[in-house]
């Protein structure tokens, strides 16, 4: 029965994937500096992080935890893993993040809800039940080493990049600055790249369906996002770096 709900949320997920490039190619997601004035359905934009980014913690440990048979250690590590992480996605980051009378759209609240549910459920499940995250062979396979520096890699150009863009505002004043310093030097999308680097370690690290697939839905999901604050930033500053690509160094 999971096992069936499990695949078909994996089709969905591939559905939305679809589903979600070819929409945020057309039109970016309206927040931030692409938030609509005239939008009515908003709301404050700290309390959303902080809500649409929850179930990724809650309902991964609570598939994790009630559908495990016997987990063995790598899915534990990979469990702790995700936690540390969504500690800081879902809690830390919110707060630390300039807000100053930003809203967000209630609708991308709503899909930021039940995707993380979906993507939690379904990366739980597989950590939790894929036969060779059972034993601590899987520590020495090669996939578990390389994925795990590559998410860790990922992981710090990401962290970096966050930090740096909350810096640029530390001075409280609001509005927009060219970001320096990081991976920034080489794409207007540091944060995104780094986010896009961290998913697909840890696609290579579980080894899983879910994994994959949440790695390739991060692509879908932030590509056409970083093509547009590139587009943005060459538009709105005539000083901008011409040598900075949008999302990939030297490549895109
Ligand atoms: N896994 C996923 O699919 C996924 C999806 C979405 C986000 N994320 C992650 O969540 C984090 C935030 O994403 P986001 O879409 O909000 O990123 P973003 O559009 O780059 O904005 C990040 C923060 O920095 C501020 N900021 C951006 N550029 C700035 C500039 N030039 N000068 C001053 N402040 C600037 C933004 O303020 P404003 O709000 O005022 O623009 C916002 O507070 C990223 O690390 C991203 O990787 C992951």
């Amino acid at each position: 029965m999971l096992q069936h709900l499990y695949t078909g949320v994996l089709i969905f997920i591939a559905a939305l994937a679809v589903f979600t490039f070819y929409g945020t190619m057309k039109q970016v997601n309206p927040y931030g500096r692409y938030a609509r004035p005239t939008d009515r359905n908003t709301m404050t934009a700290r309390p959303a992080w902080l809500l649409f980014e929850s179930p990724q913690w809650w309902s991964f440990a609570v598939t994790f935890w009630l559908t495990a048979q016997s987990p063995g250690t790598p899915a534990i590590v990979l469990f702790a893993l995700w936690q540390s992480h969504y500690l800081y996605r879902g809690i830390i980051y919110p707060l630390r993040r300039n807000e100053d009378g930003k809203r967000f759209p209630m609708s991308g609240v709503i899909f930021g809800v039940l995707f993380n549910g979906l993507n939690g459920f379904v990366n739980g499940y597989a950590v939790s039940h894929a036969p060779h995250l059972m034993t601590d062979a899987w520590f020495r396979d090669p996939r578990f080493g390389l994925g795990l520096a590559i998410a860790v890699a990922g992981w710090l150009i990401n962290f970096q990049a966050d930090s740096i863009l909350i810096g640029l505002r530390s001075d409280g004043a609001p509005g927009y600055r060219i970001p320096r310093g990081g991976a920034f030097e080489y794409v207007s999308a540091a944060n995104y790249f780094g986010e896009i680097v961290l998913w697909c370690g840890w696609a290579v690290m579980s080894w899983t369906a879910a994994g994959a697939l949440f790695a390739i839905f991060t692509i879908s999901n932030l590509l056409p996002r970083a093509l547009s604050h590139h587009r943005w930033y060459r538009e709105n500053f005539a000083d901008y770096p011409s040598t900075r690509r949008a999302l990939i160094p030297w490549i895109l």
